[in-house]
C-alpha cells in the first residue's frame, strides 16, 4: 500500500478543515499538512450556507448578549466556558476573512451590516447577501491555495482511523478514481467532516453530510456528545428540503397558516407588530423565535388542521411580498432564485411553501475547547464536533463562525502538539493497514444477497423519522432502535454489484450506510434515555425539562452491541439555568 507522512492530517476540506489546514500552518510554517476530502473542497457543505455568520461587532450589542442568546438558545446545555471563548474569537475570525477578501455586505456607511437572525435580541449576523456559505468557503480555499505546505488528497474517502502507542496517527484512504488504498500517516489528525443529517429522509443537508468522521471516531474509541439533539429547520421547501434562510425572516417575512394568521403568537413567541411598522422586525418575536420552537410550532399547527396540504405533505405560508422587489432583490436573492426554480413560485407576488426540515445536527464528536478528543492526537472541529457550544439547539448562524472558531484552535493546538514529535507504532500501523484492506477486499468478494445497500438505507432514514423526529416517546425510540439493530445486520451481509475499482459509487455508499447506522444508532440511544424535553429533544412522555437529572451531556460509546451512554456535566460558569424567554418579555439585558 503506498504510504505518505505528514505532520498533521486533516479530514474534511470545507469551513473547519481549510480554517484548521491554514492554522496549522501559520502556527508553524514548518509543518506538513495532508488535507483529505471525499470531493473537491468547493463541493463541501459550507457552501450552501446561506443567512449569515454571528460576532459581536456593532456598538449596540456586546459578549454578554451573544453569550446569553447562545446559552439560552440551548436550553442551557452548552458549555459556558465554551461559549465564552467561541464569543470573545469570533470577531477576530470575521475580520480575518474580511482581510482574507470575503465580500461581507456593507451599510451606505460602508461598516459591514447586520441582520437579526432566530433567538437573537440584537442584530449580529454579518452576512454576503444570502449566499454567504460560498463566499466564506471560497475565501478560505483561495487563501489556502498560497500555503505549499498544505498538499490536498481530493476525492479521497477515509476508511480508518490509524491508533497507535495509544495515539491516533493517521488514516485508510480510498482514492476514488484509482480503487486504491493509501496509508496516509502523521503525528495528528483533525476531523472535520461535517453534520449527519442525511440520516434522516428530509433534510438540507447535501448527500456527501453522512456523518462519515463521526463513525471514524467512534470506531476508533471516541465518544460522541449529546447525539439526540438534532436541529429542525422551520423553512424548509417541500419535496427537496432546500433551505429558505432564516434572513427571509430576519428581513421581515412572515409565516402563515391556513387561516391567514401569524400563528406564532399563539406559541409564547411575543405578539405581533404591523409588518409595515419600522420596527419590525427588529422587535425579534414571533418569526425570529428559534429554530426549535418555531418547528414544534408548525407541528401542533398540523395536528389542529391548520396547515396547507401540498404533493410534497403539509406547510405553511412564507410571505415576504411586502418587502418589495428591489428589498427581496438586495438581500435575499437566493430565496427568490431558490423558490423560483424549485418551487416555481415567485416570492415577489405569491408565499412560499415552506415545512421543517433536518438542518443541523447539534451532537459529534466529544472534544474541549481546542478541539482535542479523549484519544491522543485525535482532534475534531466544526459540526462534526461537540465541544459544545449549541447544547439542545443552536443558535441561527453561530455555525459558520464555530468553524472558524473551533478550526482555528483545532489547527493551532494540533501544531503544537505535533511539532517535533517522531512517529512510532510502525508495526501495528501496518497490520491494522493490512487488516483494513483485508477488510474491504473480503466485502467487496460477499455472496449475492437479495437487498441492496439503497433499501437499507431508505430503511435507516424512514426508521429515524418515525422514531426519533421533532416528537419522541419511548414507543417510537425502542421501534427506532430495533430496526436499527436490524439494518446493520443486513448492512453486514449487502453485497456490491459494482466491482470496478474507478470511482465506485456503490462502494462509496456501502462505506457511508456503515458509518451512518452507528451514528444513527447513537442517537435514537441517547434520546431514549433522556427522559425529558429539552431544546430540540421533545419526549411527549416526558415534556418538561428535567435540570435536576439531566443537565448533563450525554456520550456515546460504541460496543458490539449497540451504543453504552453514560454522561458528564455541563459547564456553568455564569449563567444558572433559567426559563426560555422569548419576545417582548425578554429585555436588552440578556436575562429573562
Ligand atoms: O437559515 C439559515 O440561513 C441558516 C443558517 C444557520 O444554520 O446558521
Amino acid at each position: 500500500m503506498n504510504e505518505v507522512r505528514h505532520d498533521i492530517i486533516i479530514i474534511g476540506a470545507g469551513g473547519a478543515g481549510l480554517r484548521a489546514a491554514m492554522a496549522v500552518v501559520e502556527t508553524n510554517p514548518d509543518l506538513s499538512v495532508g488535507l483529505v476530502s471525499k470531493v473537491y473542497p468547493m463541493r463541501s457543505h459550507t457552501v450552501a450556507a446561506e443567512g449569515g455568520m454571528a460576532a459581536v461587532i456593532k456598538p449596540n450589542d456586546d459578549r454578554q448578549h451573544h453569550i446569553y442568546d447562545t446559552i439560552s438558545g440551548s436550553d442551557w446545555l452548552a458549555d459556558q466556558d465554551a461559549v465564552e471563548l467561541f464569543v470573545d474569537e469570533a470577531p477576530r475570525e470575521l475580520i480575518q476573512l474580511e482581510h482574507w477578501g470575503c465580500p461581507w455586505s456593507r451599510e451606505d456607511s460602508g461598516q459591514v451590516a447586520v441582520r437579526p437572525f432566530g433567538g437573537m435580541q440584537i442584530e449580529r449576523t454579518w452576512y454576503a447577501a444570502d449566499k454567504t456559505g460560498f463566499h466564506v468557503l471560497h475565501t478560505l480555499f483561495q487563501t489556502s491555495l498560497q500555503f505549499s505546505q498544505i498538499r490536498r488528497y481530493d476525492e479521497f474517502f477515509v476508511t480508518k482511523l490509524l491508533v497507535a502507542d495509544g495515539r491516533c496517527q493517521g488514516c485508510v484512504a480510498l482514492e476514488l478514481r484509482t480503487g486504491e488504498l493509501h496509508v496516509l500517516r502523521a503525528a495528528a489528525v483533525i476531523v472535520c467532516t461535517g453534520g449527519f443529517g442525511r440520516i434522516f429522509p428530509f433534510t438540507t443537508n447535501g448527500a456527501i453530510k453522512t456523518g462519515d468522521g463521526l463513525a471514524l471516531a467512534y470506531r476508533a474509541g471516541a465518544a460522541l456528545e449529546d447525539m439526540e439533539f438534532v436541529q429542525y429547520h422551520p423553512t424548509g421547501l417541500p419535496g427537496t428540503g432546500i433551505l429558505i434562510t432564516e434572513a427571509s425572516r430576519g428581513e421581515g417575512g412572515i409565516l402563515l397558516n391556513t387561516e391567514g394568521r401569524r400563528y406564532l403568537q399563539d406559541y409564547d413567541l411575543g405578539a405581533p407588530l404591523d409588518i409595515h411598522d419600522p420596527r419590525h422586525p427588529q422587535n425579534r418575536s414571533m418569526e425570529l423565535g428559534p429554530r426549535d420552537r418555531l418547528s414544534q410550532a408548525f407541528m401542533h399547527e398540523q395536528a389542529a388542521g391548520r396547515t396547507f396540504q401540498g404533493k410534497f405533505g403539509d406547510y405553511v405560508e412564507l410571505d415576504v411580498r411586502h418587502l418589495g422587489e428591489e428589498r427581496i432583490e438586495s438581500r435575499i436573492p437566493f430565496v427568490r432564485e431558490l423558490a423560483l426554480n424549485y418551487a416555481g413560485i415567485d416570492p415577489i407576488v405569491e408565499p412560499i411553501p415552506v415545512r421543517p426540515v433536518v438542518h443541523y445536527t447539534m451532537g459529534g464528536i466529544d472534544t474541549d475547547v481546542h478541539g482535542a478528543t479523549a484519544l491522543p492526537g485525535l482532534y475534531a472541529a466544526g459540526e462534526c464536533a461537540c465541544v459544545s457550544i449549541n447544547g439542545a439547539n443552536r443558535l441561527g448562524s453561530n455555525s459558520l463562525t464555530e468553524l472558524v472558531v473551533f478550526g482555528a484552535r483545532a489547527g493551532r493546538h494540533a501544531a503544537a502538539a505535533a511539532a517535533g514529535l517522531e512517529l512510532g507504532g510502525g508495526a501495528e500501523i501496518d497490520r491494522q493497514a493490512a487488516a483494513e484492506r483485508e477488510r474491504l477486499a473480503a466485502w467487496r468478494a460477499r455472496p449475492t444477497v437479495d437487498d441492496r445497500v439503497a433499501s437499507i438505507r431508505d430503511d435507516m432514514t424512514t426508521a429515524m423519522e418515525a422514531g426519533a423526529g421533532i416528537f419522541r416517546d419511548e414507543a417510537s425510540l425502542a421501534a427506532c432502535c430495533g430496526t436499527l439493530r436490524g439494518l446493520r445486520a443486513r448492512a453486514d451481509r449487502v453485497h456490491l454489484h459494482d466491482d470496478s475499482p474507478v470511482y465506485n459509487t456503490e462502494l462509496v455508499s456501502a462505506l457511508e450506510l456503515d458509518g451512518m447506522i452507528d451514528v444513527a444508532e447513537a442517537v435514537a440511544h441517547a434520546a431514549r434515555q433522556r427522559t425529558e424535553s429539552r431544546g430540540s429533544h421533545q419526549r411527549t412522555d416526558f415534556a418538561a425539562r428535567d435540570d435536576a437529572n439531566f443537565l448533563t451531556h450525554s456520550l456515546a460509546y460504541r460496543t458490539d452491541d449497540g451504543p453504552r451512554i453514560a454522561y458528564k456535566d455541563v459547564v456553568i460558569t455564569h449563567w444558572p439555568p433559567a426559563a426560555r424567554v422569548y419576545g417582548a418579555a425578554n429585555d436588552a439585558d440578556g436575562q429573562a
